[in-house]
């Protein structure tokens, strides 16, 4: 799509995310052939497409972990340009990974300050305030309905894929994240754990959060998102709003049957 300038700056200003034009290439792979995209403020996007779409390529690319080839990324109004998710964290992006990237053999308290951790003591001797931290992680999950966990000084190992997927939520709630990141968040879960994720992505908005809420399954998304961007073999096929489709009508997008 042609825009002039004028309609591009209105663009950034309107939108949280608005990434033009994104190449991602690994090797000879072409992942992403001119992706356009973008979410606005209190905005759920459900970002939909079949195995091999490009999906987490794309959110990699707005997180930092993946670089781009050409192309343009602005997040909150600014040329947003991370060299790592860590950095993206920092600006109020909050990823929860499709592979679940907590460190299994870490505490869940440290794995919800991952990068963050809090410290006590003074110059050459600061320690670890596991204490405080485990108190805050205790109370910002609980906050998220993730209720029985023994203790924050426990692995993650044991967790489930919703308790896994509540971590990064609350994570995002405590530190203030503008945008939170769920790749195929419900992929592993049970019906109960699938309807209480979803539930926190409908309490994230309502506090005022955007969501990239990525999924193979329309009917599972419909409900909580605002908009749909189907991807297909590294392209924008399609960008519907919600009341403009059904999820019967998506699945045949996502299938390459149905253009819109
Ligand atoms: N690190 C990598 N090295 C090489 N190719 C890659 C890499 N990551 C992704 N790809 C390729 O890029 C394309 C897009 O992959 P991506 O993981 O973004 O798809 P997806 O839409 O998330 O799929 P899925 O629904 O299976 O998670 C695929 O062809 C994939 O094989
Ligand atoms: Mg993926």
């Amino acid at each position: 799509m042609i825009i002039t300038d004028e309609q591009k700056t209105k663009l950034i200003k309107n939108n949280l995310v608005y990434m033009e034009n994104i190449r991602v290439k690994f090797g000879r792979v072409v992942a992403l052939d001119g992706v356009d995209f973008t979410v606005g403020y209190n905005e759920v996007v459900g970002l939909l497409g079949d195995n091999g779409a490009g999906k987490t390529t794309l959110i990699k690319a707005l997180n930092g972990y993946n670089q781009i080839s050409s192309g343009n990324i602005y997040f909150d109004g600014r040329h947003a340009d991370f060299s790592s998710p860590k950095d993206a964290r920092s600006a109020g992006i909050e990823t929860a990974y499709q592979d679940l990237a907590l460190v299994n053999i870490m505490s869940i308290a440290r794995n919800f300050f991952m990068g963050r951790e809090l410290r006590k003591g003074f110059a050459f001797f600061k320690f670890l305030d596991k204490r405080q931290m485990n108190k805050i992680a205790s109370r910002s999950l609980k906050e998220v309905g993730l209720k029985n966990i023994r203790a924050m000084h426990e692995t993650v190992n044991f967790l489930s894929g919703g308790e896994r997927q509540a971590i990064a939520i609350g994570r995002a709630n405590y530190f203030g994240a503008k945008l939170l990141i769920l790749d195929e968040p419900t992929a592993a879960l049970s019906v109960t754990e699938t309807e209480w994720v979803l539930q926190l992505v409908k309490e994230a908005k309502e506090g005022g959060l955007s969501v990239i809420l990525i999924s193979h399954n329309a009917y599972e998304v419909y409900d909580v998102s605002d908009r749909f961007v189907v991807l297909q073999h590294g392209k924008t096929y399609a960008n519907i709003k919600k009341e403009d489709t059904n999820p019967e009508e998506l699945i045949e997008v996502i299938a390459g049957r149905l253009e819109k």
